[in-house]
């Protein structure tokens, strides 16, 4: 009992020092193993995350849960090679068993096999690759709106849009970005399906054709709503359509994140859900690839001799690094999918006055 009591001193002492906003710290999970200790840990959780529940069978139906993502998350954690290596936490979707938080947050959108990767063999406009930095970083460049949470719905492809194109939008005004209305997307796109999911390139196809909004004059309510008219003055964004980034190559990937901010989808399964920090690399991704999520890259890096993108969730600030994930770049995954089929469809939105070169607009 004593030592129970003081684990959970240290814990908070910990806490208190390094967990402004969140946080059990990961690497001081191992230190709740007996049944009671790990349901101190559960009590802690909620109170951490401010989380109720309605009756005593419901609380036990999701310290099952929690039980069962703390055994995945150390076990996970307990795998890692190097310092590098990405590791999980028990963040904010640590009660929710894979099958509830995938109903909510992660509706498929195409399944991927071996067998079909070949019959889609399409032409592509190739971006030019003259200009290639060894880093790029949008965020910095102050091209990158906040991360923004799509909270209980299946939005991610209008989120993962709007930073694409709000990071076009700053790139060829050489302005800081400004942010659009993702609700305008989930209740006007007729090609997507509101928060039961949709493509990005969707998006660039009807902003195309009907403009976007400013995320104030259309304010976000994650539920699936009418459509309401805007005002032709409102319009903040006027795109000529968009481009697939080549399939299957992390080359055609990074040549064209070096111009912008590109939209990718991938298989997000409970390595994504719950990531802390480091370089992501989808051990769990094998084989046929199921993509559920659209995230919009917003750069890449090195860093010795790993090299990862530096991608923008839309799960809140609390989710992640700061809501971004670093996830491994020139992975030797087979047929060039990339880490959870990244590589597979990405896109980008097109204006026509072509982005400046980057490296002129490094002051916006
Ligand atoms: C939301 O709307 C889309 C299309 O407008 C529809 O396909 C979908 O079933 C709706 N989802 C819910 C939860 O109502
Ligand atoms: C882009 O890719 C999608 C499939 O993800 C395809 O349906 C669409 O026709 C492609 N668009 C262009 C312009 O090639
Ligand atoms: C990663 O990919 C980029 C683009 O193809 C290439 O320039 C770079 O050399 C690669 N890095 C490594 C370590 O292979
Ligand atoms: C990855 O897959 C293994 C084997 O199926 C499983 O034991 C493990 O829990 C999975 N890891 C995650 C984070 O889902």
């Amino acid at each position: 009992m004593a030592s129970l009591v003081t684990k959970l001193l240290f814990l908070l002492f910990i806490c208190s020092l390094i967990c402004l906003s969140c946080c059990i710290p990961s690497d001081e999970l191992d230190r709740f193993t007996s049944e009671k200790e790990v349901l101190e840990l559960f009590k802690l959780w909620q109170k951490e995350h401010g989380r109720e529940y309605e009756n005593l069978r419901e609380e036990a139906k999701r310290f099952e849960i929690f039980k069962e993502n703390l055994k995945i998350i150390k076990e996970t954690n307990a795998k890692r090679e190097s310092p590098y290596h990405a590791r999980l936490g028990l963040n904010k979707f640590a009660d929710l068993s894979y099958e509830e938080f995938s109903k909510i947050f992660l509706p498929e959108l195409e399944v991927i096999t071996q067998d079909n990767l070949k019959e889609q063999n399409t032409e592509f406009t190739d971006v030019p690759c003259d200009y290639m930095p060894p880093s790029i970083n949008w965020k910095k460049k102050g091209a990158v709106t906040k991360v923004k949470n799509q909270r209980q719905c299946g939005s991610c492809w209008a989120f993962a849009a709007t930073a694409a194109m709000e990071g076009l939008n700053a790139i060829v005004t050489g302005r800081h970005s400004v942010s659009l209305s993702e609700q305008q997307l989930v209740d006007c796109v007729d090609t997507a399906k509101g928060c039961d999911g949709g493509w990005p390139y969707r998006v660039f196809e009807w902003v195309a054709k009907n403009g976007i909004v400013k995320e104030a004059d259309y304010l976000y309510t994650a539920t699936n709503d009418t459509c309401k008219p805007t005002k032709e003055e409102q319009n903040a964004l006027t795109l000529t359509g968009y481009e697939n980034v080549t399939w299957y190559s992390e080359k055609a990937l990074t040549c064209a994140t070096a111009n912008q901010p590109i939209t990718v989808v991938l298989e997000a399964k409970d390595e994504f859900r719950f990531y802390e920090g480091g370089i992501f690399e989808g051990e769990n991704c094998t084989g046929t690839i199921r993509t559920n999520h659209a995230v919009t890259i917003v750069g890449y890096d090195s860093v010795g001799d790993e090299d990862y993108w530096i991608v923008r969730n839309s799960w809140g600030q609390d989710w992640g690094l700061k809501g971004y994930i670093y996830i491994k770049r020139n992975s030797s995954s087979t047929l060039g999918l990339g880490v959870c089929g990244l590589a597979v469809r990405g896109a980008y939105p097109t204006k026509e006055k072509l982005p400046v070169k980057s490296e002129y607009y490094s002051s916006i």
